[in-house]
Parts: C-alpha cells; structure tokens; sequence
C-alpha cells in the first residue's frame, strides 16, 4: 500500500446516531482489524487496533511505549510533557508518580469524597431547579460537579475553577496546536506550582499539601508536584462531565432501563459499567509506540512503529459483547470494558468517577423524572476532543 492510499483516521460518526463510535469500526473488526491509518495527510502511517482482545495485547505490553517524544509516537501535536503528566511517560518515571499517587484514590479517601460529592450535586440541582427549563445540562450539572470534586479533593479554591476549565478543555482538544497546547499547560502548573508552595508552608487535609510533603522527602521538585496536580485537575473533570452528559442522554433514549439505575447497589454498579462501555468517551484512542516488534493477532508491529488503540471499537467488539451496538444495563460482562484503558496506565482516577457517576446519575432521574431533551434547540458534541461529550444540552423537566 503507498503511503497516499492509506486513509485518514477520522473521528465523524453518523449524524444520526451520536452515541455510537464511528460505523466504519465494525467493518474494520471484521475486515481489517489491525490496518494503517494516518493522522493527517502529513502523518506517516499508523497502526489502528480496532479489536478487544488485540487492544488488550497492545496495552498489556512491556513493549508499548506512552512516551510522547519517541519517534513514531502517534499524534497530531508530539509533545514534550512534563513528568508529572506521568500518563505520557514509561516507567520509571510514570511509576515514581503512580505509586505516589495510587493511595490517593483508595476505596477509603473516594468514600470520604460521598458526603462531599452529594452535596455539591444538592446545591447544583437546587439553582438549576430555581433558573428553571429550559438550562443547560452541562454548564449547570455536568461540568461544575466533577469540577468541584476535584477541587475539593486536591484543595484548589473554587473560585479558580473557570481558569482551569478553560485551560483543560484546550489540553484535550484535538484540533488545538501543540503551542496553544504547551501555553494552557504551563499556566495550569504554574498556578499549582503557586499552591504547592503554600501548603508546604500551611499544610492542610488536601492532596496538594500531601504532594508538597513529598517534595519535602526529596521525592520530587515542586514543579513535578505542580505538573502531576495540574493532570489530576486536567484528567478529573472533563473527562467524568462528559460521562454525565452522555449517561444522561443515553438513559433518556433507554427510559425503560431506568429501574436498574434506581436499584442501587450491584445493579446501579453494574449499570453504571454498561454505560461506561456503551459510551467510552476516549474517542480519539489510546497512542502507544512500539520498543520492541509485538505481534498483535496477525500483524507484527514492528519496533519503532506507532500503534493506536481505538478503545470505542474494542468496547463494541461483538466477540465479547453480544449485540455490542445494544445498551443493556443488565448485561453479565459489561465490567470487561476496556473504557478506563487497560495496563500499567489504567485510569487511576477510576474509583472517583465510578462513585460519581453511581451517585448522579439515578438522582437526576429521581429527582426530575420528566427530564427530557428541549425539542426546540440541538444538543451539540464536542467532534474533535480526545473525550467525547456535549458541549451544550438543553434541557426541559
Ligand atoms: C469517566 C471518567 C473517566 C474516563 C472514561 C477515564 C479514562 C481514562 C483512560 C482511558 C486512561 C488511560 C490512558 C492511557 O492508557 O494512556 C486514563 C488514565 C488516567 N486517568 Fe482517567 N478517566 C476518567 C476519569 C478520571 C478521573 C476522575 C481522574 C482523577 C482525578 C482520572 C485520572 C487519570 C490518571 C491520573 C490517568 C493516568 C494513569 C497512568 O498513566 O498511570 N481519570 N483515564
């Protein structure tokens, strides 16, 4: 194949089905699981792995590079970060911060965020409820809850929260310049960089004092534990209010799957997977680079290559979810996802969006049960974000 008749990788889906990945996807699974792509025109050529069980075999490999400055990384704006954006380095750096950070998001600190999470999502219902319908869905709820979240949890005031909101959207939007990209992420830690400081003189019960202890133990600098506080704000938010809005919308296509949302406990877990599978909102795939050859089903990707793993095909591979394409809350297997990625990169912030979304999701509808789309305006999604989402959802109840 020349490198011209290789085809651009694009992010379009069918207008008449925004939830759904792409539909050339399910041809690629059968087809071509593993083919080339490019980028852009100028790209050189790229795998994309398109099935379950291959995506696993890419991301589970010691072999698979996350370091953005290797040749052959896949990616539109190539990157230097900094280590503290430890999801774009390998090991040992990423593990420095990981093992770090990893006590943070236990099932003991996320239970502690509930209390929190609940009244944050009481105060928000409570002004969307007395703006009244028509508002939208993710100015008022989606955004601002997880928003708040993060910064209740590392300590950021909320105040600050529009500036960093509008730095993290530029930070995960595809179409953004690698400039543009670089100014938004020295400014989100050079503000953190600000806060560190301070909690190291006044600690606090907050993640950024805890991350100023370690620069204290000499375990990094202050401008690591400013670019590791920076993602956590970056990774924590956008990314969780995406899943709201979209929850939502799926659950208002589906209201007759309402009841198991409403069942709590295993089922509401169980629902809350579904969703996460049906929606996965990593649009743009998980980049990775080979350091070595590893065969991945047919193909062999050779060292030096760049693969990227489409993780919205992988979580409709009809191989391992049957009638993929189907929303069912019920569904035996739907904790297989591989929406949270797969590997030593796995989502750590997962806990938290789990907890968040178990409690948002069956309140809205219990608390607005006629919730429903404004038939007069259009729901908006953001096309080129590496997270896919709405960016505006009017709504009525
Ligand atoms: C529904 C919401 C979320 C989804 C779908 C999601 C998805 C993902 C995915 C797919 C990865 C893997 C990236 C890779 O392998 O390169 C990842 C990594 C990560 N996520 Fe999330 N995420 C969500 C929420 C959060 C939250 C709330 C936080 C915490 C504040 C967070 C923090 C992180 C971090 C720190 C990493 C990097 C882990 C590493 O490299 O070791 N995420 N996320």
């Amino acid at each position: 194949m020349s490198a011209a008749s290789i085809p651009v990788l694009t992010l379009a889906r069918d207008k008449n089905s925004p939830l759904d990945p792409p539909p050339r996807y399910r041809e690629l699974r059968h087809e071509a699981p593993i083919s080339r792509v490019r980028l852009d025109d100028e790209a050189p050529p790229t795998w994309l792995v398109t099935r379950w069980e291959d995506a696993r075999t890419v991301l589970g490999s010691t072999a698979a590079s996350s370091d953005t400055t290797r040749p052959g990384y896949p990616s539109r704006t190539p990157l230097a970060m900094p280590r503290g954006f430890f999801n774009f380095h390998d090991d040992p750096v990423h593990a420095v911060f990981r093992g770090v950070l990893t006590r943070e998001f236990m099932v003991k600190r996320i239970d502690a965020l509930r209390a929190p999470t609940s009244k944050i999502f009481d105060q928000l219902m409570s002004g969307m409820i007395e703006q009244g319908p028509p508002v939208d869905f993710v100015g008022t709820i989606a955004l601002p809850l997880p928003s708040l979240v993060i910064c209740e949890l590392l300590g950021v005031p909320y105040e600050d929260h529009s500036f960093f909101q509008e730095h993290s959207k530029v930070l995960i939007d595809t179409a953004v310049s690698g400039e543009a990209k670089t100014t938004a992420q020295v400014a989100l830690a050079d503000y953190l960089e600000g806060l560190v400081e301070q909690r190291r003189r006044e600690p606090r019960e907050d993640l950024i004092s805890r991350l100023g202890a370690q620069v204290d133990a000499g375990t990094f600098s202050v401008r690591d534990a400013a670019d590791a506080g920076a993602f956590l704000l970056f990774a924590g938010h956008e990314t969780t209010a995406n899943m709201i809005g979209l929850g939502v919308l799926a659950l208002l296509d589906h209201p007759g799957q309402l009841p198991r949302l409403h069942a709590g406990g295993a089922e509401l877990a169980n629902a809350v997977e579904e969703l996460l599978r049906y929606l996965t909102i990593a649009q743009s795939g998980l980049s990775r680079v080979a350091t070595e050859d590893i065969a991945v089903g047919d193909v062999t990707v050779k060292a030096g290559e760049g693969v990227i793993i489409m993780l919205n095909s992988a979580n409709r591979d009809e191989a391992v979810f049957s009638a993929s394409d189907r929303l069912d809350l019920s569904r035996s297997n739907a904790r297989q996802h591989l929406a949270f990625g797969y590997g030593i990169h796995q989502c750590l912030g997962q806990p938290l969006a789990r907890m968040e979304l178990q409690i948002v999701l069956p309140e809205i509808f219990r608390r607005l049960p006629d919730l429903r789309v404004d038939p007069d305006q259009e729901v908006t999604f953001k096309s080129t974000a590496a997270a896919y989402g709405p960016s505006f959802m009017p709504v009525l109840w």
